[in-house]
């Protein structure tokens, strides 16, 4: 970090960091669990994949920037909620619903709030379901409800949202207005393609039930 805290916050920040991780493993453990019960379950697995990753101290220290907010360990905890992230990506559009209802009624999760914007894409054509929830950190002495947000979309999403942060990343948000239309244009196919695979989906699981009651 450079000279960019003071060394007090120095010992702060190695336990902010600790705690951070701690509820990353926490959430992580607990969505591979419930996909395990829904394999069990059902037969079928929701979740092709799950990132996780906490965010860099440059990359902190340039969104505190951008909300003209100093650099201090309390602004970092009160205004920056995607420290610890995870993005979980799942095959088709019907089980990113299906992982966050799961998520909600996980009783020792709280969920502090939910943007869907899947319902409502951002102007850029960026589709997710985003949750920000907070997790109990149990110390030896102490308590503490940390928080993570967890980010779920389709294969497809995912390959879009990607390829998208690279190539804006390159005009730091001022690409040429054809290259944005460009983008969002790709993000209707993958739209498409997405909605394509869930009614293949559903035509198969149909017709394999139909077949079965045959036999
Ligand atoms: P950030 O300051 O970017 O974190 O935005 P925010 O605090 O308003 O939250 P928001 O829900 O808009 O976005 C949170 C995260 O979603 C971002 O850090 C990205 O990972 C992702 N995201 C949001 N918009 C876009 C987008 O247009 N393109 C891509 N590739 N990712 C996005
Ligand atoms: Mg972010």
């Amino acid at each position: 970090m450079g000279n960019l805290m003071f060394d007090e916050d120095i010992d702060s920040w190695e336990t902010l960091m600790f705690l951070y991780n701690s509820a990353l493993k926490e959430v992580q453990t607990k969505l591979e669990i419930l996909n395990d019960e829904f394999v069990h379950v059902h037969k079928y697995n929701p979740i092709e994949y799950i990132k996780s990753r906490i965010k860099t101290p440059e990359s902190i220290v340039k969104k505190l920037k951008r909300h003209g907010l100093e650099t201090s360990v309390d602004n970092m905890i009160n205004h920056i909620k995607d420290i610890a992230g995870i993005r979980i990506v799942c095959s088709f559009t019907s089980d990113i619903y299906r992982i966050a209802e799961m998520i909600g009624k996980q009783n020792d999760l709280t969920v502090i709030s939910v943007k869907d914007y899947i319902k409502n894409p951002k102007d850029s054509g960026y589709k997710s379901f985003h949750m920000l929830v907070s997790v109990p950190i149990f110390l030896s002495d102490s308590v503490v409800d940390t928080k993570v947000e967890i980010q779920i979309r389709t294969i497809a999403m995912d390959f879009w949202a990607s390829l998208e942060h690279k190539i804006y990343y390159k005009f730091e948000g001022h690409a040429p207005a054809y290259i944005s239309q460009d983008l969002k244009n790709c993000a209707d196919a993958v739209s498409e393609l997405d909605a394509k695979m869930l009614s293949l989906n559903e035509a198969i699981m149909q017709a394999k039930k139909e077949q079965e009651e045959q036999e």
